[in-house]
């Protein structure tokens, strides 16, 4: 460890583990298609979810559950799901650009995350039905799904770390496909699948895609209004780049 200057209270100049932990998270890609000849072992099943067990939630309610799946079988029918989400979809003409989803059968690494959306009453609510306390249950929503989402975050680091490729998976679709998996993995009807977490060996080069600049991402004390995108920009983003910086190769990345 670096050692405090003589008369300094605090040395923050070792920049190592920042530069591992960056490297991580700068090689953190998604994959859509995995090597489905590789077996994770459990012990990297085990270092994965214990990344996740230490995240930050709210209240520290600690509302994950993570399921993991490892019989081919149960990875197909779920899969099933998803390709009949994606044949919804594309029916309902949302124009949205959906990937294929029968890369998730192949995925080595799949975790079912669920959530316990009882815990909001472990956040600030009132309880009491008034129009405050919706106010304050649509903020314990979020605070929940947060949580959740620092959970599921720390979780695909440490596959990054480990080597793997990732998906982030939450087309889960509505209530039926809510109803069809949970008796297939044997959830309680009280809680909600959010999403799945695929990883293992990708069967393509995985690539980098877009991000923003850091200056586009950051204000200093007062919001900068060049980062304010009207609605009609929005939409244009979607038109002409969504389909772009999700699936192709992304150009300026670092
Ligand atoms: C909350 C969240 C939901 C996502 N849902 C899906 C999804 O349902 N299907 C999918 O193919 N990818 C999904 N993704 C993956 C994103 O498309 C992907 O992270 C994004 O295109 C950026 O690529 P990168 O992960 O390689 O940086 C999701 C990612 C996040 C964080």
């Amino acid at each position: 460890m670096a050692q405090p200057t003589a008369g300094a209270k605090y040395d923050f100049s070792d920049r190592t583990k920042y530069d591992a932990l960056m490297e991580t998270v700068r090689n953190r890609l998604t994959t859509r298609a995995f090597d489905s000849t590789y077996v994770v072992p459990r012990e990297h099943y085990e270092m994965i979810l214990d990344a996740a067990r230490h995240a930050p939630s709210g209240a520290n309610a600690q509302p994950w559950h993570y399921i993991v799946v490892t019989d081919q079988d149960l990875k197909n029918k779920i899969t099933e799901y998803f390709r009949e989400e994606q044949v919804a979809r594309a029916k309902l003409k949302m124009k949205f650009p959906t990937p294929d989803y029968r890369g998730l059968a192949t995925a080595p690494g799949f975790v079912v995350v669920a959530s316990d959306f009882r815990w909001v009453k472990a956040f600030p609510v009132l309880n009491d039905g008034s129009d405050l306390d919706k106010m304050y249950k649509e903020n314990a929503e979020r605070i929940l799904l947060q949580s959740v989402a620092a959970s599921t975050m720390s979780a695909h680091l440490a596959a990054a770390a480990l080597g793997y490729n990732v998906w982030w998976v939450t087309a889960i679709g509505q209530e039926k496909a809510q109803k069809a998996m949970k008796p297939l993995l044997g959830i309680p009807d009280e809680l909600a699948v959010l999403d799945i977490m695929c990883f293992g060996p990708s069967a393509k080069p995985p690539y980098k895609r877009w991000k923003k600049s850091l200056n586009e991402i950051t204000s200093w004390n007062k919001f900068d209004q060049s980062h304010f995108m009207s609605e009609a920009k929005i939409d244009e983003w979607i038109a002409t780049t969504r389909h772009k910086v999700m699936y192709r190769d992304a150009e300026n990345v670092d």
